[in-house]
């Protein structure tokens, strides 16, 4: 089947305040869980979703991602020369070259927010629906990019988020959905609103880092005026098409994990560290040492 979702575009050109110092040099997104870094995880989720064009929204103080996300054939032969050729080999699985791979980046060079950041991939972007992800938002287990883009395929189009319930105390932290009525793993939303506090929040449904957007958002986002924190929202551009287009939540099946906090990131490592053989016996070492601390 031929995908009507052929461009992914990450939006990694964000300065990743809440995890200096470790951020000071480099990118959030290069923050490994165990031995692999956050943006490879996204792109593996991409690719496996069937997406043709990758487009890597960064700025320019970032170029560690462009070194870790294209191929390094120097380094891949000094380690076969070394011996080491199954590293090699998975340096070559996961890295793209301009040859061969349609991968591409552009610059956000100043902070207008996340709207503006998917505006800039514009000119980069096949015909047809665009796939967004934060690759801050891990998902683990089921591959959340293509089961979205099952469901979308068979849909009528539109704007597919997926999203997740939340506790009300942290709506504020997310994109949320006002919703009209669910339907299996759909949720139909009238609308979405971007941080609300809880008394505002027109429901728990959070939107987490996976989109499958009509490129009309991109007309939207040419005209979006900034919204909450004061920045170009992707949230507002998407509401506004919410009736004309559709606008649909969906209920993922992986586990997600908000690797843009440090107890997500925790979280994250620790559930991966149990599903390694070698890791687990290392947790087993610490599991009679850590207590959890007792409720204040
Ligand atoms: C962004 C979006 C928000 C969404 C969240 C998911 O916020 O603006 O709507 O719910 O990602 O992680 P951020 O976390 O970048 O502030």
């Amino acid at each position: 089947m031929l995908h009507t979702v052929r461009t992914a575009i990450f939006p990694v050109a964000g300065l990743g305040t809440r995890f200096l110092p470790a951020t000071k040099a480099t990118p959030k997104e290069l923050l490994p869980v165990l031995d692999t870094p956050l943006i490879q995880y996204a792109i593996d989720e991409a690719r496996d979703a069937g997406i043709e064009r990758m487009v890597f929204v960064s700025h320019p103080s970032k170029s560690a991602i462009e070194r870790h996300v294209m191929d390094d054939a120097a380094l891949r032969s000094q380690l076969k020369a070394r011996g080491k050729v199954d590293i090699a080999a998975v340096l070559e699985e996961n890295a793209f070259c301009h040859e061969n791979d349609d991968v591409r980046f552009v610059m956000q060079s100043e902070p207008l927010g996340l709207g503006h950041a998917v505006l800039c991939a514009r000119e980069h972007a096949l015909t047809g629906a665009v796939a967004v992800i934060l690759p801050d938002d891990l998902i683990i287990g089921q591959n959340c990019l293509a089961e979205m883009i099952e469901a979308y395929e068979q849909g009528n189009g539109g704007h597919m988020v997926a999203s997740m319930r939340v506790p009300l105390d942290e709506t504020s932290k997310y994109g949320i959905l006002s919703v009209a009525n669910e339907a299996g793993r759909m949720l139909h939303a009238k609308c979405m609103v971007e941080k609300p506090a809880p008394q505002d929040a027109p429901s728990c449904h959070a939107v987490v880092g996976r989109y499958v957007l009509d490129a009309n958002v991109f007309e939207r986002l040419q005209t979006q005026v900034p919204g909450a924190g004061g920045e170009i929202q992707l949230t507002d551009a998407i509401a506004k098409d919410a009736s004309a287009l559709g606008l649909a939540g969906f209920s993922f099946s992986g586990r997600r994990f908000d690797c843009g906090s440090k107890a997500g990131m925790l979280r994250a490592t620790l559930h991966l560290a149990s599903q390694d053989p070698e890791c687990a016996a290392v947790l087993e070492e610490f599991s009679g040492i850590v207590q959890p601390r007792a409720a204040a």
